[in-house]
């Protein structure tokens, strides 16, 4: 008498056999990641820029074994419902730049320089290290990147667990499921375009860099230099970016950002009324499947937020929208939206006057460089012109910030700085 006959078998559900499937194998791959190889990278070791090598051993981490620590393959959701529950609780969000001196005395009294690069956007200071800043001097800044967009340091020792440091001050700390990381560090992801090339295959040339959209046919995003706003699909977006570059090209590489404070007081007072209160469709860079149509092709994360939305802090209000993933106006026709929405991304993208372009290079040797910018108000775009000929490479710790919101009785920056919005031409 055999057992045979007592033999129960389970059916496995098809989706945990796909997830399996995926997680388990060295060619299939959802949301970006091509292999199954995790923990840091060897390989990686060998194009790491000198720079870059002397400021993380210097802060002690440990990069014997290789450099970046890549994630780990099966913990990245391979289904959409997966990936949207990360980051889906509640908690409190602590606006820092609310309990700032509006004068922001103690940062301005200890910088050398205040800076303001253009009109509308972007301030350099100079003389202060980041490292070095305490917590009155944090909630400053943080103002004065509400104000200002994005705040520049350079000439600064900072190590990558400092870095981490101001953003958990700032907010949650987003801590990417995909990016390759510094080595036990998870929240300081790196920027390294050098290596998605060589590691991940980018398809990177002077001639496809610029393409911006995301590429559906491929379903990869082409380069870095389409303009958009960072982490719009989550329920938080971010708020403050701290991009620090330890390894910058002598010449090219420079980043530009775009204000959406000065984007929405460009458009007529009709316009912004029609589009106040609007909300949009965001998704997530990465796709990812669906668990009930696992064979249909990836999908999106798709979160809604307000088209316009009311900065807590300076209570401005910003067009909140970008090319790379502002998908459409809820509302409107699809053809409506489509006509609406490329607008919008033009009036970020294409006004020299609401723009900064910055040029990271440190004025002494040895010292990287710092952008911090508030995502909630602004587009950025990193030009791709040394072509890898000089390695790039830095670290960005991005700080969620509240759940976005439009409040009515908010007043755009013009307004409520009492600039000019004439119309003279309007008719
Ligand atoms: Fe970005």
């Amino acid at each position: 008498m055999t057992s045979t006959s007592t033999l129960k078998l389970q059916a496995v559900p098809v989706d945990k056999e796909i997830e399996h499937l995926i997680k388990s194998s060295k060619d299939l791959s959802v949301g970006g990641t091509t292999t199954s190889n995790y923990g840091p990278d060897p390989d990686g070791l060998k194009i790491l820029p000198e720079s870059t090598r002397k400021r993380l051993v210097e802060a002690e981490i440990d990069i014997s074994e290789g450099y970046p620590w890549r994630p780990d393959k099966a913990k990245i959701p391979v289904f959409v419902d997966e990936a949207a529950a990360i980051r889906d609780d509640d908690y409190e969000y602590i606006e820092r730049a609310k309990n700032a001196d509006p004068e922001k005395k103690a940062l301005f009294g200890a910088a050398k320089e205040v800076i303001n690069l253009t009109n509308h956007i972007g301030t350099e200071i100079v003389g202060l290290q980041l490292a070095d800043l305490d917590d009155k001097q944090k909630d400053e800044l943080a103002l004065l990147v509400a104000e200002r967009v994005v705040v520049f340091f350079r000439d600064q020792k900072l190590s990558p667990q400092k870095q981490r440091e101001l953003g958990d001050y700032w907010g949650r700390v987003e801590e990417h499921p995909q990016a390759p990381q510094v080595n036990g560090l998870p929240g300081v992801s790196v920027v390294w375009v050098d290596y998605w090339r060589g590691v991940f295959g980018w398809q990177l040339s002077f001639k496809n860099n610029s393409l911006a959209n995301w590429d559906a046919v491929k379903h990869l995003s082409p380069g870095p230099q389409g303009w958009h706003s960072d982490l719009v699909h989550e329920k938080r977006p971010a708020g403050i970016t701290h991009l620090h570059l330890d390894a910058i090209p002598s010449t090219g590489g420079d980043t530009s950002w775009s204000s959406g404070y000065a984007a929405y007081d460009k458009l007529s007072e009709s316009l912004k009324k029609f589009l106040d209160g609007k909300k949009a469709v965001f998704v997530s860079a990465h796709g990812y499947l669906d668990r009930n149509n696992p064979f249909g092709g990836p999908k999106k994360i798709e979160r809604v937020h307000p088209l316009v939305r009311t900065h807590p802090a300076t209570g401005w209000k910003s067009l909140y929208v970008n090319r790379a993933m502002t998908k459409r106006i809820i509302g409107l026709s699809s053809v409506e939206s489509d006509l609406v929405l490329n607008y919008l991304f033009e009036v970020y993208e294409k006004n020299a006057d609401i723009q900064v372009r910055f040029k990271w290079t440190p004025s002494r040797p040895g010292y990287g460089t710092s952008a911090i910018w508030d995502n909630r108000v602004s587009q950025h775009s990193a030009a791709w012109d040394h072509e890898g000929q000089d390695p790039r490479h830095g670290t960005r710790v991005t700080s969620l910030a509240e759940v976005p919101y439009f409040d009515a009785g908010s007043k755009s920056q013009r307004e409520a700085l009492g600039h000019s919005l004439d119309e003279r031409d309007f008719f």
